[in-house]
């Protein structure tokens, strides 16, 4: 766990002078462009047109200084159509944040949906119900956005959010072995919802209930701070815990999560974000042909129950080695036991680092549409999952999420920690800062 001041990678919420909500302003990236393919066609357009102009049959008839009138004419009405036709950068945008409604808890509780959206085009929504990642809107090689994250279009698909899509986990994410720990000699109980296990916090998790949230704006970035205060014994859980979770959208194309939390009881804690993508846009089939690199060296076993061994065994010579960019799917289905178990991917790797601080976790690139996201974080270990229990979920726009149509790269701290002595700990006391940060960084090539 990272104990220390706020990271200066992104303004700490200490800095954060000027709120701004509910901004009236509404999305404008994309006003002076077209789309790359009408783009194509006129500049196709254009070089026909052009034929005739210089190289007419006729062309003794035609002065030659009309002929250049002409074509100096026909560049200047064609030039904004071509410059920039098909790239990324034909995705113009600006800088905001706005609020919406988004429905209520069946207990009454309004829900919010923010939008982000940056300069270069890119738009995150989050929203205050599970502080959950609804959409994250990125382009592709050819400057064509398309939503690379799975979720569902309404409210009521997420109060029943069995997969955990776009959700801000905790008091603990992962598992915890028969749900039970002890902490200062004292043992607690969680309940049991993954087998014999504690999953993700419990019953009602942090992805179960609404936060708090303002949005700010500054000149280049913008975001949303979450807080939520988790009574003692919430879930099981001891210790009255503060939590505060900024999620920022910047101009350099990069998304950050911020965790923040103090207790008045030592309690375990593991917060992470539980995103699903397929970098081909949501709802278009399988990730296995998507590339990853993990900078990791090792990864945790696990048991039939998918909690850690307590080995940190060596990925060399395994299809647990992503530390070269790997196709996901060329391994997948090896006789391994680890991949039988995990029934797929489904484990933490212990990410290789020197010190404390944000460091490349992983690197995912799409060949089919040129998008690349990588994951920073200042966490020791990142759960890489290939939607092995997607079980035709019916998602956003009427589509059908199956079995790997998507990975998670959930960075965390080690499953099961609070019962395993040789891993990192992750027992905050009184008195100290939880803090941990990941940046998810978007590009194309
Ligand atoms: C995590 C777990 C998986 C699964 C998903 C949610 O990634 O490791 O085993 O439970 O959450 O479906």
């Amino acid at each position: 766990m990272l104990i220390r001041k706020p990271h200066s990678y992104l303004s700490g919420i200490a800095k954060i002078t000027k709120l701004h909500t509910g901004l009236d302003s509404g999305l404008r990236y994309g006003q002076n462009s077209l789309p790359a393919d009408s783009l194509k066609g006129r500049c196709e357009m254009t070089k026909n047109f052009l034929q005739p102009i210089l190289f007419d049959s006729n062309h003794q008839r035609t002065p030659m200084i009309r002929r250049m009138f002409l074509l100096f004419l026909s560049c200047l009405t064609l030039i904004p159509f071509c410059a920039g036709s098909g790239g990324p950068s034909s995705t113009q945008g600006a800088l905001m944040v706005k609020k919406e409604a988004f429905g209520s808890t069946p207990d009454g509780k309004a829900v919010e949906l923010y939008t982000l959206a940056n300069m270069h085009g890119i738009e995150v929504r989050v929203m205050t119900y599970g502080g959950i990642v609804v959409s994250v809107k990125t382009p592709d090689k050819a400057g064509h956005l398309a939503d690379i994250t799975l979720g569902f279009d309404t409210l009521a698909g997420y109060l029943a959010n069995k997969p955990y899509f776009g959700a801000l986990v905790g008091r603990y994410g992962n598992r915890i072995a028969n749900g039970k720990f002890a902490v200062d000699g004292k043992e607690y109980t969680l309940a049991k919802n993954n087998g014999p296990n504690s999953l993700h916090g419990g019953l009602k998790g942090f992805d179960k209930v609404v936060w708090q949230a303002e949005s700010f704006q500054k000149s280049a970035e913008v975001g949303v701070i979450l807080k939520y205060t988790s009574a003692n014994g919430e879930e099981g859980y001891p210790g009255t815990l503060h939590v505060t979770v900024t999620y920022t959208l910047n101009d350099k194309n990069e998304f950050s999560i911020d965790y923040h939390a103090i207790t008045d009881k030592a309690t375990p804690i593991n917060l992470t974000n539980h995103t699903y993508f397929n970098l081909a846009g949501e709802g278009s089939g399988s990730i296995l042909h998507e590339e990853l690199m993990l900078n990791a060296n090792h990864f945790t076993p696990v048991d039939s129950t998918l909690i850690p061994t307590g080995k940190i065994a060596s990925v060399t010579g395994t299809p647990f080695d992503f530390t070269k960019s790997t196709v996901v799917g060329s391994r997948i289905n090896n006789k391994d036991e680890q991949l039988e178990l995990g029934g797929g991917y489904d484990h933490n790797f212990v990410i290789n680092r020197q010190g404390a601080g944000l460091v490349l976790a992983a690197r995912v690139y799409a060949p089919t549409t040129g998008r690349v996201l990588e994951v920073d974080t200042t966490q020791p270990g990142v759960q890489f999952y290939t939607g092995n229990f997607l079980d035709g979920i019916h998602g956003k726009h009427g589509h059908i999420y199956n079995k790997r149509d998507a990975l998670c790269l959930e960075t965390q701290h080690y499953p099961d920690s609070p019962n395993q002595p040789s891993f990192p700990s992750t027992i905050l006391k009184p008195g100290q800062t939880y803090h941990e940060i990941t940046v998810w960084r978007f590009s194309t090539r």
